[in-house]
């Protein structure tokens, strides 16, 4: 043990669990062994190999010294920030308050350090994406949850109603981190009406205290109802721009433009003009990254200004949403050969099954050479890194997991 590491973060596990996981996969796939790895993050084509998107690659080769090499500016090149905010909200004129952020997770933990004191709550769905947990952690803050909305169910408003209430009386303000449309690990989205009712329980809480909406927008090019998506920008749109509730965006250039490791995104409150918002956005990033880095949102720029790198990468973005949409049916028809309830994908790169006993079910699979990752609600499985033909496999393990487990 480093005697100089504050005893505070001395008790860390050596490795993230969905990274430690996959590499139990691959090990013991070197090892020779037939391996499903549905632990798996990002896209990966029936072959194995990562998807990078062509269009996005032709643009990052053509980058001059002067789109890399220069110090972008403190809270990102506003331009960047402006075309970021208009692929989600088209007629914005203005990203409102904003800053450039290292990838969406660079977003939410900037979130919770200008919304949120220490030892205070962020509201969001169970189940979650696990990193939050993490990112409340290191600003030593909590998770508190309330229900994603089951296969065919409405919304729980009891439940969210009674969070976001106890959360506003214990702490005087509220934010929420809604990971929506296409929602990590269930691959659904919340219904018109879900909206609507989460809409009026933020809205009833902001008459007591500050209540921040915060959009967590990774995987919305990746979903079989592009016409759905649209339609749940536009109601949060439409909640922004009443300004009761301050709502904002995290958004990512790292599955939408296939630029993980370029480290890429923002954060944006486009019905903010707020300065101290503002000058508190680039504070934080002064004081955590300063600068992010300026190749991609050199990229994204050149890819506004070019109409027909925009038209190759929608038919892109459409060639693997059908991909994963056939992912998703040939899971739920194994599923329902398997006598198991099917997943509903709607968008995004994974799909949770529900189990009681997740840690033993994950266990049991894994015995099969089946990996995926398990919740508190279930196991979570990547469509991302699996093909159809996979599927069969998969729900006959999952079925045995739940014979045993
Ligand atoms: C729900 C969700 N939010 C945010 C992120 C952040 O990704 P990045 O920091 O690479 O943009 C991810 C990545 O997997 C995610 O699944």
């Amino acid at each position: 043990m480093t005697a100089q590491l504050i005893p505070s973060r001395r008790a860390f596990p050596s490795d993230d669990p969905i990274f430690a996981l996959n590499a139990e996969a691959q090990a013991c796939k070197a090892a020779g062994a037939s391996v499903l790895n549905a632990t798996v993050g990002a896209l990966l084509d029936d072959g194995g190999q990562l998807v990078v998107l062509a269009t996005v690659m032709d643009l990052w080769r053509e980058l001059g010294a002067l789109d890399v090499a220069p110090y972008a500016p403190i809270a990102g090149d506003p331009a960047f920030l402006k075309v970021l905010v208009q692929r989600h909200w088209p007629t914005l004129a203005s990203p409102g308050a904003a800053c450039a952020t290292p990838g969406g997770s660079g977003a939410l933990g900037l979130s919770l350090r200008n919304f949120l004191e220490r030892g205070q709550s962020v509201l969001t769905t169970a189940p979650f994406w696990g990193p939050y947990a993490t990112l409340a952690a290191e600003n030593g803050m909590g998770v508190a949850t309330a229900p994603w909305p089951s296969p065919g169910r409405p919304l729980n408003a009891e439940a969210w109603h009674g969070a976001i209430q106890r959360l506003m009386k214990a702490q005087g303000r509220v934010l929420v981190w809604l990971n929506d449309p296409c929602h990590n690990p269930t691959g659904r989205s919340l219904s018109a009406a879900d909206r609507a009712v989460l809409a009026g329980l933020l809205r009833e809480a902001a008459a007591l205290g500050p209540v921040t909406l915060l959009l967590d927008f990774a995987y919305l090019d990746y979903t079989r109802e592009p016409a759905a998506v649209a339609a749940a920008l536009e109601d949060y749109a439409a909640l922004g721009a009443e300004g009761s509730v301050l709502v904002g965006a995290c958004m990512s250039l790292s599955k939408s433009l296939t630029l993980y490791g370029a480290r890429s995104g923002a954060i944006a409150f486009p019905w903010s003009t707020d300065p101290a918002l503002q000058a508190a956005l680039t504070q934080s990033c002064r004081g955590t990254w300063s600068n992010c880095a300026k190749a991609p949102q050199a990229l994204l720029l050149r890819l506004a200004a070019d109409g027909k790198a925009q038209a190759h990468l929608a038919a892109e973005h459409q060639h693997w949403s059908e991909v994963l949409a056939d992912r998703a049916r040939a899971l739920d028809a194994a599923l329902a050969e398997a006598r198991l309830e099917p997943v509903h994908w709607q968008g995004g790169f994974f799909v949770t099954v529900p189990s009681v006993k997740p840690d033993a079910a994950c266990g049991c699979l894994k015995a099969e050479g089946v990996f995926t990752v398990p919740l508190p609600e279930g196991l979570r499985i990547g469509l991302c890194g699996m093909k159809a033909a996979d599927a069969p496999r998969l729900a006959q393990a999952l079925r045995r997991a739940s014979q045993s487990a």
